[in-house]
């Protein structure tokens, strides 16, 4: 179905395109009939080949309109040629179909799909983890839990004129899970995620910034989402702008006051590496500001843990030791060192062993200490 905003929605399991579709078979079967049936009765259906035609490429399109157009002129040409029973059941599987339900609430959202302008702006997936899959401490699980158990009972907040916590700032070295976290608040509420890469919207949309905001903030209100403005720093910083701060400033100013508008269901969430970098002015548009950092030994004993789960390891891995040793890594690291050590055990056909995670947590380690003798 084409909405205002540029997106298209695919309900694959929604009751209304079963009605729909219901409703497109019963004159697929009235059209046979046409066919099956003697030409020279007067009284034979009406739709006629065009018809169908039309009818299915309205309902392939999702335009609601044309499709129950089309429909009630079959629905009429049944009754004036006397299927006054036909008629009936046609004009009332028309009136259910246009039954939708509603949707505000945390059930599934319909699929959607970026179309025209927007498609370049924005990338869609539709997550299935969950919070439990990171590794968190747990302020920020407390933290996120709130935004997600808020969302869930949104109906009843809004009724109460309330309105739930929904802009959330992400804040962290590379590798912590903010990007991973977006995810899994999309996966717990089953919407769909839509990545806005503002660096790269910046360069390419260079004096038209403040434009295509606008255009991502018209799908906010409009397509109910968790819409991540991943590298957020980019709209506090010159780097990549080629120093036009008047250009900065625009940007700044536009997002400040599209976020501070905002009055849909959907979830905003930018991320950070370099809050330094951010205007104090963005800070305050959020709910909450939630930090992420390197994990501890025990946060790194608990991933490595997460990662293992499942696979055949040898009784001798020590993973105290392993943790002590991976100190400095990120858990993207982690997640790394642990899937190399697992496919080169995989590869040898063996289960994997103490040594194989020791050499790919040392791989890792050097990396970074190269990474970080370059800064
Ligand atoms: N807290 C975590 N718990 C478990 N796994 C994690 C966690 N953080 C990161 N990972 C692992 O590392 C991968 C990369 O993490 P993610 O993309 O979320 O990092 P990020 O903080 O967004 O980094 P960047 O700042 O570079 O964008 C994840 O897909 C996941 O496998
Ligand atoms: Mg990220």
């Amino acid at each position: 179905m084409a909405t205002s905003c540029g997106f298209e929605s695919h309900r694959p399991h929604h009751s209304y395109t079963t009605t729909k579709g219901c409703l497109l078979v019963s004159v697929a079967r009235i059209c046979n009939l046409k066919v099956d049936s003697n030409v020279t009765n007067k009284a034979r259906p009406m739709a006629s080949a065009d018809q169908l035609k039309a009818l299915i490429k309205a309902y392939s399109q999702g335009d609601d309109a044309q499709f129950h157009s089309i429909a009630m002129q079959i629905a009429a040409g049944e009754a004036r040629v006397g299927h006054g029973k036909l008629a009936e059941e046609l004009r009332e599987l028309i009136d259910k179909s246009r039954v939708r339900l509603p949707s505000a609430g945390p059930s599934p959202i319909p699929m959607a799909r970026p179309r025209g302008e927007i498609a370049d702006l924005l990338t869609v997936t539709y997550p299935h983890i969950h919070l439990q899959d990171l590794v968190l401490n747990s302020k920020t699980r407390k933290t996120l839990d709130r935004v997600i158990r808020e969302h869930k009972t949104i109906r009843d907040i809004r009724a109460h004129g309330l309105a739930p916590r929904k802009k959330l700032l992400l804040v962290g070295p590379p590798g912590t899970g903010k990007t991973m976290t977006a995810s899994a608040i999309a996966g717990e509420l089953s919407l769909p995620l839509f990545v806005v890469r503002l660096d790269r919207l910046i360069t390419r949309f260079m004096g038209e910034t403040a434009t295509k905001l606008r255009l991502i903030f018209d799908a906010i209100s409009q397509t109910r989402a968790v819409y991540l403005f991943d590298e957020f720093d980019s709209i506090g910083s010159e780097r990549g702008l080629g120093n036009d701060v008047g250009e900065i400033r625009r940007i700044v100013n536009s997002f400040l006051q599209m976020v501070e508008q905002d009055a849909s269901d959907s979830l905003i969430i930018a991320a950070t590496n370099h809050p330094a970098i951010l205007d104090r002015a963005l800070f305050r548009r959020f709910d909450d500001i939630v930090q992420y950092s390197l994990p501890s030994t025990n946060e790194i004993q608990t991933t490595l843990k997460f990662k293992l789960a499942g696979a055949k390891t040898s009784t001798k891995v020590n993973l105290v030791k392993l943790s002590a040793l991976a100190k400095g890594l990120s858990y993207a690291d982690v997640t790394r060192a642990t899937g190399d050590a697992l496919k080169h055990a995989l590869i040898e056909g063996r289960a994997l062993t103490h040594a194989d995670l020791l050499s790919s947590i040392a791989e890792r380690k050097a990396a970074l200490l190269h990474r970080n003798s370059k800064r």
